[in-house]
């Protein structure tokens, strides 16, 4: 290489599974055990920053105004390697990253994080990739990033190699008027994170039955995504939500995400939805509930959640775009 430094940056948004992602064939390579379908969070996200230097004796990583040196430094670093890997590059990056959304949320930032720091990293890097081969490198990061880098509604392809597990867009994000509506019923960091949870899955009894129903579960949900079939697609939601809520409270250890406040959301969404308001719920590795419903009733789900016991804030999100280079620039 030269001595020039080249520079990126790059904005993504975090995702919500409608069917999780929960165990991987191959914890490396992040290959996971069954396919996933999701919608990205307008409004909610993550910029990304990273330049390329001849100069710099190792990566560093600004995360949210903070220099890291631990654990955090350490993943960034090992999924640099995999870009380094791929375009191959020796330099060390910097990298400057900053979410738009509190930590104490609730809401997972390592899809939209990684999402940020690929689509950033591989520009910054002069590589110029495919937007599915960009999703296979978002992926070895963190499974679900995989599904923050195309737009709108998103299918990720379980597969059963790198080149084969990636992610596309199965409709743009105008193409249906939902929203997430968001119950913020702690701000604590989980106990257990994803990674942990993924390799923990097996250990559950129920794991297998709930593996053996994914591709049809999936199949429905895109189904209805595709035909605006909101009944359809609620019921299957909720189902897959709690299928993967059994594995995590089956598993061994067990893992209760669930607070009392989060049961209390589950059974007045199933209320409102038998008096009529178009609402289902989703959780994912923690107990905020995730209200996904029509935009016209989105305000009235809003203002009957926030005056819920247990609720401490409610966030709003409708379907949102692709992971975007939003500068470039080359010295
Ligand atoms: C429950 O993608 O966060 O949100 O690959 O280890 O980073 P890693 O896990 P992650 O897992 C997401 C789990 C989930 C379900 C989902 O988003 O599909």
């Amino acid at each position: 290489m030269t001595n020039k430094q080249n520079r990126a940056t790059a904005i993504s948004h975090p995702n919500l599974a409608f069917i999780k992602y929960w165990g991987n064939q191959d914890d490396r390579l992040r290959l996971p055990v069954n396919s996933s379908v999701s919608m990205n969070l307008h409004g909610l996200q993550t910029q990304t920053t990273v330049e390329w230097g001849e100069n710099l004796e190792g990566d560093t990583l600004i995360l949210n105004g903070n220099y890291e040196t631990g654990r955090a430094l350490e993943r960034v670093s090992a999924h640099l390697d995999v870009i380094r890997e791929r375009l191959n590059l020796t330099m060390r990056a910097s990298v400057l990253s900053a979410n738009n959304f509190p930590m104490g949320t609730g809401i997972a930032s390592s899809a939209s994080s990684f999402a940020a720091l690929t689509v950033a990293a591989v520009a910054a890097g002069g590589g110029n990739l495919t937007e599915r081969e960009l999703t296979t490198l978002a992926r070895r990061g963190s499974g679900s990033a995989s599904r923050s880098v195309p737009s709108g509604f998103v299918r990720w392809y379980k597969g059963d190699s790198h080149e084969t597990s990636y992610a596309e867009s199965i409709a743009a994000p105008d193409y249906w008027d939902v929203v997430d509506v968001i119950a913020v019923v702690s701000g604590q960091h989980k106990a257990v994170g994803s990674t942990e949870g993924h390799q923990s899955a097996n250990t559950s009894d129920l794991q297998a039955a709930r593996v053996a129903g994914a591709d049809e579960r999936l199949r429905v949900c895109c189904d209805a995504i595709l035909a605006r079939d909101f009944a359809s697609f609620a019921e299957v939601v909720e189902m897959d939500s709690n299928l993967m809520h059994a594995v995590m409270m089956t598993s061994r250890p067990p893992l209760f995400y669930w607070l009392p406040a989060t049961l209390a959301i589950m059974e007045q969404v199933r209320r409102w939805r038998a008096d009529g308001l178009q609402v289902c719920y989703t959780l994912d590795a923690g107990p905020n509930v995730h209200c996904i419903c029509i935009r016209k009733d989105a305000e009235q789900v809003k203002s009957g959640l926030k005056v819920l016991s247990g609720v401490l804030n409610v966030l709003t999100a409708p379907p949102g775009g692709p992971a975007n280079i939003i500068e470039h620039a080359t010295e």
